[in-house]
């Protein structure tokens, strides 16, 4: 292609996809720094009194243009604070990849619901959506690391960019807070939940 020689629209175009395919491969980057440094043990937290709600409040605001793209409505009911101990950098990035993946898996027109609830000793964060699903041989697969599930090609209608780390980190991340990933579908275009679960750690300060 002669750059010189183009018009304007399509240089506008190709400049567009230049500054997308940068910001996926920044992406993967990172992950792959995040992932080896999760294997060699050297991910360290930097754990604060957080209110969470806040933290879940700016990712729904981050990626709610993303959502209106692809027209899957967020449900939000979460609520006014709840603080836990915690880094919020890492857990953003958690929740950040399981509500683009509850995005990214659900057809058009569809929902995502996102809840916080307080159990006696832990948090609770839900993010269910009614796309695609998951079948028990999918569950199996997803936590691990490049657990990537191939939709291409088969009209499911949904986003298929992606490696497969971002649940392998979430699950790590999620562990390094001493908690968990509950996920639960009922199968091929059944939706799916992914259940964040953080333990309310008591501060010595707090009476
Ligand atoms: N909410 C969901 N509904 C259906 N499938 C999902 C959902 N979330 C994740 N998956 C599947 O799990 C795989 C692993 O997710 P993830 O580790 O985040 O990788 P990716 O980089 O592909 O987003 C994805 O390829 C996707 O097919
Ligand atoms: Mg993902």
């Amino acid at each position: 292609m002669d750059i010189k020689k183009e018009p304007k629209n399509n240089l506008y175009e190709l400049v567009n996809t230049i500054n997308k395919g940068g910001s996926r491969l920044k992406k993967l980057i990172s992950k792959l720094i995040d992932s080896s440094k999760l294997e060699r043990n050297t991910l360290k937290l930097e754990k604060k009194r957080e209110n969470i709600v806040e933290i879940l409040k700016g990712i729904v605001e981050e990626l709610i243009y993303f959502a209106n793209q692809r027209t899957v409505f967020l449900n939000v009911k979460i609520p006014e604070e709840c603080y836990l101990e915690l880094d919020r950098i890492r857990i953003e990035q958690v929740f950040s990849n399981i509500l683009s993946n509850a995005i990214n898996n659900t057809q058009k027109g569809g929902n995502a619901y996102i809840k916080l609830k307080e159990k006696n000793g832990y948090v609770d964060i839900s993010i269910k959506d009614t796309g695609i699903g998951l079948t028990d041989e999918e569950k199996e697969k997803l936590f691990k690391k490049f657990g990537k599930i191939e939709r291409y090609g088969k009209s499911l209608g949904v986003d298929i960019d992606g490696l497969g780390l971002g649940l392998y980190i979430s699950k790590e991340l999620v562990q390094l807070h001493n908690g968990e990933i509950l996920v639960k579908s009922k199968g091929r275009n059944k939706g799916a939940k992914f259940t964040i679960r953080l333990p309310k750690i008591k501060s010595i300060l707090s009476v």
